[in-house]
Formats: C-alpha cells, structure tokens, sequence
C-alpha cells in the first residue's frame, strides 16, 4: 500500500559485527529504538542509515586479537542494506556524548541538573553530524521513498534535508518524551531544533500529550507571523507546508515474543534458572544503566519493603539487570557507581545465609535471557522517574502467556498512558512503591489474572506491525494532504 521504499535514519546502527576468534558474530544493538525497528525493516524492501558502518566495524571480544583481513566480508549477510555516515572521533564526543546526551536526553527527560555542563564545540558538533546524515539521504534516496528520521540525536536532518530536496518525504518520530513548555525553553538553540523538526511532513510522538507540549512550543517560541498552529486538526502552516503531527505509541514484536517464550526448550531453560533461586518471589527489572530508570529509587524502595515486610526475608529476591550504555558521560559513570554502593550496601543489611535480596547483572543481555528473567518473575518493577515508553513493560506483559504475573509500572513512562490495568506507582514516592510490591505479591489469583489477560490484550493488538502501520497511514495522508 506503500510503494517506494522505507529509508529509516537514526544514529544507532542495528547490527555490530563481532569477532570471537575464528568466528564471526552478527549481533544487534539494545534500546527501544533498535528493537522496535529492526522487525520492520526486516518485513520490507528498505535501507537504513546509521552512524558506523555496521558492515565493516570489527569489535575485538575476549582478547582474541582477530585479523580483520581473513574476514570474508561477502559471506555476512545483513538482514537489509544498511548505509553507514562516517564520523570522527571528535564529532561523535561533542555530537553524540555532548549536545544530543548532555544536552537534549537529560532536558526532555526533566533532568535540568544534569544540563549545566557546557562545552561550546557540542553545538557545531550537533550541526555537522546532521549536516552528513542529511547529505547521505540526499544521496541515497529518491522522491518516491519514505524517509524516516529517528529520535533526538538528528533533529535536524528533516530541514536539512528539505533544504537540498523541497519534494521529498520526511517524517520525524521522537523516541522520548517531548518536554512541557517551561522546561523546553531553556533548551538554548531552541529555535533552531524547531525549525528543524519542521521541515517534516509527519513528525509523530508517543503520547498526545508530548504532541501537544510540541504544539505549545512552535506556538510561543517561533514568530507568530512565520507559523500558525492549528490545535484540532494537530497541524502546522510553516514556510507554505502543512507539517501534521500525531501520536504512535511504540511497541514490541508481541508475536515473535509469544513464540519464543512458548518453546519447550527455552521454558526449560526457565525452569532450571528458576530452580537457581530457593524463594517464593522473584521480582525482576530490566534496564539501561540510565538515571532516567528509577534504579536507585526501586533500590531504596526494595530496603523499605524488606524493612516493613520482615516476612519476607528469605522468601522474596530482586534481580536487577542493568545493560551499560553511554559509558563514556561521567553521569552514567556516577550512576553506576552509586547503584552498585546501594546493592553492596542493601545486600550486606539484609543477606542471610543462603539468601540475597538483590541479584545485580551489570552486562549485556540476549533477547532470550532476558525473556526468560521476565518469564519466571512474579512481579515486574518499571520504575522510570521519566521515559518516552518503556519497551520492558510490554515484554513483560508479552511473555506471560500463562497470565502470571504482575506488572507495577511508574505513572511517568509512556506505557502508562496504555498499560491501565498496571499497579500504578510514583518512582519519586518510595513507601508507596514498597507498598505497591507488597500489594503485588498478595493480589488474588482472580485479580491478578485478569489484569494480565488485559494488558496482554492491549500488547497483542497495539503491537510494533500496528505501530508501523498507523505511523505509515498517516505519513501517506500527509504527502496526499499537502
Ligand atoms: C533510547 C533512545 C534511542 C537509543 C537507545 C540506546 O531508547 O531513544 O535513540 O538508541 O536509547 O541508547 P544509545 O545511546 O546506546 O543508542
């Protein structure tokens, strides 16, 4: 229904290319982002465009040292064409780590602290990366193919782009929350990003609300003369283009999940981890180690519940997996530091003989082993102090085929807006988080159930193929519309 093709463009490349030795590994990245898009493309003719060349990169593992010449590059098959943007090593410090995750990742997620670190070559930096991301589109595609940029990093390559190629198809989807207007404005180079946004024709979020923050914010901040908002309609009359804006809340491959989780092997492998833990209750989380996640507050949350809840010690265990990522920022240095001090401290309290309330993991995870961590826990703690979505909830939910299983999910996610029928807790409010799991582990069967069947309702029809389509429906009425 969608001829031409599906050019997708973000910074995070899908694959990397791993050497073990003699073997060769194809190994796909972690994030919501790479998760939710790597199915589609993998459905339809299309290419993506990313910051490494996934096809060439080879990352030493094991201290094997690994001749990359004795590769043969043709017999790796990628599971769609990929095009790489080089990009120095300067380029990606002050783009990457700098202005997109000093800058814009901790503003749209309410962490104005954590904003106050400066450093002037970011904002060229942030400007030259979009400048090579948008020439690589100009060069690669066509008027008929459906361009679609990715997230914060790039926002913007839809101008830049437009600049050079006034008919093409652009669509832009934030993959984070969009910030309320108070919190956007102190976001210098404001303006710009704006404009910058608004050389799309489709410019999608998860929720209504980011959208309407969105429209709050080209109504205030950009010159009235230059743009006209129109609310009901979610439009935007800029530079003689109509830029519509909608909300695609993101989803998971619900099926593919449903299949794994349902082979007998893999539910054996369950069962013999399950038999690792001698307790009652396991509860689980799966994460980035990000300051956005709430791990620190989900940690305090698991003490206070231990400390009103003596029964039980020795009956309930957390395990708490945590994937690095954006390792070189000093504020993901720090919070690693500070949750691995507050696990040490938790379990050197509370452990007894043969019993540790947190099981810490600090590494990276297959899509496998963390289905069956999410398959063999009783309660599942989502504790994000803010999160555009948060995929792990839906997973969660996905891989209880059997309707065990309770899902406690913070009030500040994206997934909130869906998954209703979650025990709803504020990550900034510990006692009612500590509560919340107690009520979790003590809902009757009948109750518990039922709200699984629910939520599993919702992840089955809301799944990353419906999210694909609506977002495509959509982008398609906006080239017929304008
Ligand atoms: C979030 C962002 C994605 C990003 C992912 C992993 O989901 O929205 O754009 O790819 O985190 O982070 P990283 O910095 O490793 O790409």
């Amino acid at each position: 229904t969608h001829p031409g093709r599906l050019v997708i463009v973000s910074n995070r490349e899908p694959y990397t290319i791993q050497t073990h030795g003699n073997e060769v590994r194809i190994e796909r990245m972690p994030g919501g982002l790479v998760s939710a898009l790597d199915p589609v493309l993998r459905l339809r003719d299309g290419l993506w465009i990313c910051w490494e060349d996934a096809s060439k990169k080879v990352v030493e593992v094991d201290d094997v040292a690994s001749d990359e010449d004795n590769i043969d590059w043709e017999k790796i098959q990628l599971p769609y064409d990929i095009q790489p943007v080089p990009l120095t090593q300067e380029e990606i410090n002050h783009y990457y780590y700098g202005y997109a995750n000093t800058r814009l990742w901790p503003l749209f997620h309410y962490f104005i602290s954590q904003c106050n670190f400066f450093d002037e070559r970011d904002w060229p930096s942030y400007v030259t990366a979009n400048q090579k991301f948008a020439d690589t589109v100009v060069n690669c595609t066509d008027a008929e193919d459906w361009i679609w940029v990715q997230d914060y990093h790039l926002l913007l390559v839809p101008e830049l782009v437009r600049k050079q190629r006034q008919n093409h198809r652009i669509s832009l989807f934030l993959h984070i929350p969009f910030p309320a207007l108070e919190v956007f404005k102190i976001l210098p180079k404001r303006d710009v990003i704006l404009r910058g946004m608004l050389g799309s024709d489709l410019i999608g979020f998860h929720i209504p609300d980011y959208g309407t923050y969105f429209l709050d914010a080209v109504e205030r901040l950009l010159p009235s003369e230059e743009v006209k908002v129109e609310r009901e309609h979610q439009r935007i009359y800029y530079q003689g283009r109509v830029i519509q804006v909608g909300s695609f809340p993101i989803s998971i491959d619900t099926k593919k999940i449903e299949t794994l989780v349902s082979n007998p092997s893999l539910q054996k492998r369950a069962q013999k981890l399950r038999d690792n833990y001698p307790v009652k209750y396991i509860g689980v989380s799966v994460d980035r180690l990000d300051y956005t996640k709430g791990i620190l507050e989900n940690l305090e949350a698991l003490q206070l519940f231990f400390e009103k809840y003596p029964e039980y010690i020795q009956k309930f265990a957390f395990i708490q997996i945590a994937s690095p990522t954006r390792t070189a920022v000093p504020a993901y240095q720090r919070m690693r530091e500070e949750v691995e001090q507050t696990v040490g401290r938790i379990n050197g309290l509370l452990s007894r003989d043969n019993w540790v309330p947190i099981h810490y993991f600090y590494r990276r995870f297959s899509l496998e082993d963390v289905l069956m961590y999410l398959m063999i826990a009783d309660v599942a703690m989502i504790t994000p102090l803010r999160d555009g979505m948060n995929l792990v909830a839906k997973e969660y939910c996905a891989a209880k085929v059997d309707l065990s299983g309770v899902l406690v999910l913070s009030e500040l996610t994206g997934a909130a807006y869906e998954l209703k029928e979650a025990l709803m807790i504020n990550p900034f409010y510990i006692e009612e988080m500590a509560d919340s799991l107690h009520q979790a582990l003590n809902l009757s069967p009948g109750v518990r159930q039922q709200k699984m069947q629910s939520l599993r309702q919702t992840v089955g029809q809301y799944d990353i193929h419906h999210w694909v389509q609506s977002f495509m429906d959509a982008f398609t009425d906006a080239i017929n519309h304008r």
